[in-house]
């Protein structure tokens, strides 16, 4: 039976570039999705450029441009990178299009007219300088838990604590850099919590793999919250219908961007839409989604379709995030490696894909890029193991059978057992198993070179009457090949194109694992693929380190469910140099005095000889783990060439140095004895 299935990639920002974080999802999408066609069955993939919100605006603005043309700017340049790892979406389109802003207003009506939005007026940071509300990755300050200066208004990257930005110590615009205040205004929400019971019952059928499903659970647990659909102008998005000055929230309009994508699409070639998207039709729905955007998936989106009338996702397959050689991609490390400089230093797209494809298994684990693991992989599997086998033989089809196939071939068994693993290959790319689908590949391809290195063709060559030997023998090889091409297809699309115009044969399907080639005519063998070499990958990791940049505010993009640890990788654990390290003046101190403050929920001051005439007054984030009076005395090690802050309680001149984990607990640091107060710390 043929399956009619819709399937989606998450859409990428459209204000970045492409990297390896895409790339492995749109790879493992794009296998998933050749598979299925090479199945027979009705496929189509759909995507675009997520163009609304915030930070998108500012970066148009610092470029002196529209939004609209950075975004049109970004699709071309998101279009060619896609292209050029032969991710073959059915229609790659942008959130900001006639076919979503129709979607959005559709889906948007529908849940009004089904009581399920409602308006209140909140609170938020508003910078006045700049006469717009702030996200909360736009504010900046000390964190409430720790103390750590020049934190987000979401999360703390010192200490790991989330918390709304209300709590910030200190906050300022990291806009303008002028302390925001706080401002009403009348926001929308979408009733998430009345849809309970419904998404309850969804998660917990056969919707979700099992980590996912547990990580719901956890949500459900803490309670579901209405959420904030609403943001006032400016905003780069569509204008909520009947709300002037009000716009969707980017995060409303994205999801929903997978049906204007796929409205398009069905313009286009008279496709039915409605099949897609309308309950009660035989169709499949499947978002491949990276682990940080399960919220928005899991919970707001199918509770939006089912509140609205439409189906609800058949399947979410949540994959992990990637990492370069074990650690977070890091710009100044040259591994934020993105997909346009692989492109552009020559690095052959399908090593990638292969390489990823044998790590996918399906999971929500992260996947390791390890550069020499992937150098050795592609060159021993794909070079040495699997080209191997046309290489070897193929030129004596040419020279001595006048590049015609044995008529008929004898010696049927390992043949057979390359065709009869067709059916659990299959069954591993439909359950996203590709690296098992990998690994049993090329077992055969290891069964394939021992046959020909025990039939030594080129000894066969070399004897006489041994004619139809050699025949047979590559012949069976050539077979051999074309079926591990087949299995390898749906990875190596290129690659098997050259393959089937090498063995000149129309495109191959699944079925065609059934039969085999006799008596055929083939074309002469060309070089089908070179090696990686050490010097492609360093010029990679050269150019990437070269386009390395501090993060600007511009970087953060608008998740705000996500944990600090599933935030997506980027560039935390950069290195700086030992002249970056000096810069800073560490000295030890003597606590001389510690007391309250008045009105300050976490804050101790701190009066801290450092061997100066004056002692240096600080504010320390450590009241949640030390009693005053037990700290007088104490030596410490604090900051001392730390900018001066001004606080609500006085000036504060530095900062003391303390440890803290996953859990509670704050240590502040001490020095070994005999350490005196002033003396510099390096
Ligand atoms: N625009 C939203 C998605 C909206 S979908 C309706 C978004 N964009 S994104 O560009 O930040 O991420 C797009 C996809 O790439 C997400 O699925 C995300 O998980 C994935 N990845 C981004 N960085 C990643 C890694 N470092 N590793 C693996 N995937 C990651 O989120
Ligand atoms: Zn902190």
């Amino acid at each position: 039976m043929t399956r009619n299935i819709l399937v989606t990639s998450a859409l990428p920002y459209a204000n970045g570039s492409i990297h390896l974080g895409h790339m492995i999802e749109h790879i493992q999408t794009d296998i998933w999705v050749r598979f299925q066609k090479m199945q027979g069955n009705q496929c189509y993939y759909v995507c675009a450029d997520d163009t609304h919100g915030t930070p998108i605006m500012l970066r148009a603005q610092s470029e002196g441009i529209s939004p609209e043309a950075l975004i049109s700017r970004v699709h071309e340049e998101h279009l060619r990178d896609f292209r050029g790892f032969h991710i073959a979406h059915d229609c790659y389109h942008s959130t900001h299009a006639d076919e979503n802003r129709a979607m959005v207003r559709d889906v948007y009506l529908k849940l009004r007219d089904a009581g399920l939005i409602e308006s209140h007026t909140i609170e938020q940071y508003y910078d006045a300088s700049k006469s717009m509300f702030l996200p909360d990755r736009f504010i900046k300050g000390q964190c409430p838990r720790c103390g750590a200066a020049d934190q987000y208004g979401d999360n703390c990257e010192a200490c790991g604590a989330t918390y709304s930005p209300t709590d910030l110590i200190n906050p300022v615009s990291a806009l303008s850099g002028t302390p925001p205040v706080r401002k009403a205004s009348e926001h929308y929400f979408f009733k998430l919590a009345d849809c309970a019971d419904f998404l309850q019952q969804w998660t917990r059928s056969g919707t979700l793999q099992k980590e996912a499903a547990n990580k719901l659970d956890e949500w459900f647990g803490a309670g579901l919250q209405n959420w904030d659909i609403s943001r006032d102008a400016p905003y780069f998005g569509f204008e909520i219908p009947d709300a002037p000055g009000k716009f969707f929230y980017v995060w409303l309009d994205a999801p929903v961007g997978y049906m204007g994508s796929s409205l398009k699409l069905a313009r286009e070639q008279g496709l039915d839409f409605d099949a897609w998207w309308n309950p009660g039709h035989d169709t499949e729905l499947h978002h491949f989604i990276g682990k940080d955007i399960l919220y928005f998936h899991a919970l707001f989106w199918p509770a939006m379709l089912h509140s609205a009338n439409y189906r609800t996702p058949t399947r979410l397959h949540v994959h992990g995030f990637v990492t370069v050689n074990g650690a977070k991609m890091s710009k100044s490390r040259g591994t934020f490696i993105t997909a346009g400089s692989y492109l552009d230093n020559k690095l052959n797209p399908e090593w990638l894909r292969y390489y990823f494809a044998g790590k996918i298994n399906g999971s929500m684990e992260d996947i390791d890029l390890n550069l020499s693991d992937f150098t050795a992989r592609v060159n021993s599997d794909l070079v040495g193991k699997f080209v191997n086998i046309a290489s070897r033989t193929a030129g004596f089809i040419s020279k001595r059978f006048n590049g015609q196939l044995s008529g008929q071939l004898p010696d049927l068994d390992l043949l057979n057992d390359v065709q009869q693993a067709a059916d659990s290959i299959a069954e591993h790319y439909e359950n996203l198993d590709y690296g098992r689908a990998v690994r049993d590949i090329m077992h055969l391809a290891d069964l394939a070179n021992q046959y020909v290195n025990d039939r030594k063709p080129w000894d066969m060559a070399r004897q006489e009457g041994q004619e139809s030997a050699l025949h047979d023998v590559c012949s069976i090889s050539l077979n051999l090949f074309r079926l591990l091409t087949l299995y390898l297809k749906p990875i190596l699309p290129a690659l098997a194109e050259q393959v089937e115009y090498f063995l000149d044969i129309p495109p191959l399907h699944w079925q065609d694992a059934h039969h085999l080639l006799t008596g055929h005519t083939i074309r002469p063998y060309q070089h089908l693929m070179t090696r990686v070499e050490q010097s492609q990958i360093d010029a990679m990791l050269a150019a990437n380190a070269s386009q390395a940049q501090p993060t600007t505010p511009l970087q953060p993009s608008e998740k705000t469910m996500q944990k600090a640890s599933d935030t997506p990788a980027t560039d935390n654990n950069a290195f700086i140099s030992i002249d970056d390290f000096t810069k800073i003046d560490l000295r030890i101190a003597r606590i001389a005095n510690a007391e309250h403050v008045e009105g300050a929920e976490k804050l101790i001051r701190l009066t801290l000889d450092i061997g100066e005439d004056r002692p240096r007054n600080v504010f320390a984030g450590i009241k949640s783990a030390y009693d005053p009076a037990n700290l007088i005395g104490r030596l410490t090690v604090m900051v001392a060439n730390l900018a001066p802050r001004k606080m609500k309680f006085g000036l504060s001149e530095g900062m003391v140095l303390a440890a803290s984990g996953e859990g509670p607990g704050l240590f502040i640091l001490s020095p070994d004895t005999g350490a005196q107060p002033g003396m510099r710390v390096k």
